[in-house]
């Protein structure tokens, strides 16, 4: 073990005593000094906050130590002792420092005060930051947090193909994937590329959605879910789109809209609750510098009763609210973000679920209602973000499934096994998709999806 000593930084914060020897390593985040004494704050990411080590003159590499730059890595020997200064319990005197990466002052993320623009030019340091640090262990708890919501009531966890021959949302934005040299593609008889020479024997993709693989699996084992990554050619250059997201997808049989709404509201309270217990400092941060009264603002999403509201309704109060909308709004239409946002925060004022929309605007497996002209479904709107979940009670009767295949363009042969699950003992099922860095905008207050991922993937970018 090359450092057998080291502790980790949140664990001294909380737990070491005055007297207690201690070792830990991590980045400087600032250091600042005189002849006399300088104090050196560093962290190592296990907690927002740095611990405050106390360099003295005595020090054996003193001289070198203090001249040292934000983002050196080094490692600290030393005793803890009670801190006079505000806001924290303890601090180190170290007997021993070692350099072990220095940092010279081109390191780009030596300042700070750097704007989010800046940042994503250089993802690779950008977690250094506290900002970034704070994204990335909120990213990890939330995760953690999906996982334990449906373990903790019994749903299997499925892993639907990356890879896949059917395009889920039929909106055709999807990425090509093949082992065919571009340069040289085989051509069929009818003049089009010959897919069946290509690695599958046809055209493949990236999936847009682990929906429909899900559906196999919740149509014997009740209730699952999908947690994976998921991506769109979508040439949308918003705060709110990437090409490569993550989607949290389950799917529940012997059940209608009603219980994929209960479903769905049930899952974003435990998942705000969660980080309400486990990222206490982090969100205190965000509340602070990034989204003011964000804590609020979440605490009140928890006791809000959401709303839902057809989307009928929604048109004609975007109609009536005697606003100029960017894209006009008319029934039949898709609703825009700039749409979404006014119905969640200005027209309902909470959370709303979104509910029946036209079929003609909606992907060809949502159930068709009644009146023949909607679908089974619904948007979930929050404010900030807008949709943050899409969902559906499935069409699980197979002569209406393929009368909206024909509507939609689809090919029923090619669909041939999620047919046969409308054939072989078909029940009313259903799910949602929750966007992943959607939810992290929402519980952080960040503003751009880019800044929720590690190494973001949208329209002209896909460095790191
Ligand atoms: O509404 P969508 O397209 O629904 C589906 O894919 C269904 N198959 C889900 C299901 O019923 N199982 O996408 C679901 C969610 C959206 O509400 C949004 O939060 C997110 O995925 N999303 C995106 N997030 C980031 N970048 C994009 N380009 C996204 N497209 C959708
Ligand atoms: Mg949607």
């Amino acid at each position: 073990m090359a450092y057998p000593k080291r502790m980790e930084i949140s664990a001294v914060l909380k737990s070491s005593n005055p007297g207690d020897d201690v070792a830990v390593g991590g980045w400087i985040k600032s250091l600042r000094g005189s002849k006399n004494v300088s104090f050196m704050h560093v962290n190592d990411g296990s907690a927002f906050d740095s611990v405050q080590v106390v360099l003295e003159p005595s020090l054996d590499n003193y001289g070198r130590i203090t001249s040292l730059l934000t983002g050196a890595g080094v490692f600290v020997e030393g005793r803890v002792r009670e801190s006079p200064a505000k806001g924290q319990r303890i601090e180190i005197v170290p007997s021993r420092v070692e350099i072990v990466g220095e940092c010279d002052a081109s390191s780009p993320v030596q300042k700070s005060g750097t704007s989010f623009e800046f940042l994503r030019t250089v993802a690779h340091m950008r977690p250094r930051t506290n900002t970034f640090g704070a994204v990335f262990r909120v990213r990890s708890a939330l995760s953690y947090a999906v996982h334990s919501f449906f373990n903790e009531r019994g749903f299997v966890y499925a892993h639907s193909p990356i890879l896949t021959t059917s395009d889920c949302e039929g909106a055709g934005e999807m990425f090509q994937v093949t082992s065919m040299d571009l340069n040289k593609l085989p051509m069929g008889p009818d003049g089009g590329i010959d897919y069946t020479r290509d690695f599958f024997g046809e055209r493949c993709s990236l999936t847009v959605s682990g929906q429909l693989e899900a559906e196999i699996l919740a149509l014997s084992l009740s209730k699952v879910y999908t947690f994976g990554p998921t991506f769109r050619a979508e040439n949308s250059n918003t705060a709110r789109h990437a090409a490569e997201f993550w989607m949290i997808e389950p799917e529940i049989a012997f059940a209608d809209l009603e219980d994929d709404i209960a479903l769905a509201g049930d899952f974003v309270k435990y998942l705000i609750r969660y980080l309400f217990d486990h990222c206490e400092r982090d969100l205190r941060f965000f509340d602070e510098r990034i989204e003011k009264g964000l804590i609020g603002k979440l605490g009140a999403v928890l006791e809000a009763d959401f709303a839902v509201l057809e989307y009928t309704e929604a048109v004609r109060a975007l109609k009536d609210s005697g606003r100029t909308f960017e894209f006009p709004v008319d029934w039949g239409e898709s609703l825009q973000t700039e749409h979404e946002r006014y119905i969640t925060e200005q027209y309902t004022k909470r959370p709303t679920f979104v509910i029946n929309y036209p079929r003609a605007i909606k992907p060809f497996y949502m159930y068709c209602n009644d009146d023949g002209k909607t679908v089974a479904c619904f948007d979930f709107l929050v404010p900030r973000v807008g949709e943050l979940i899409g969902g559906s009670q499935r069409e699980h009767r197979l002569e209406k499934l393929l009368q909206r295949m024909r509507e939609c363009g689809l090919d029923a042969e090619k669909y041939g096994w999620y047919l046969d699950l409308r054939r072989f003992g078909s029940v009313p099922h259903g799910g949602f998709g929750l966007g992943f860095e959607r939810a992290l905008m929402f519980a952080t207050g960040m503003a751009n999806i880019r800044d929720v991922c590690l190494c973001p993937r949208v329209p002209g970018n896909a460095a790191f």
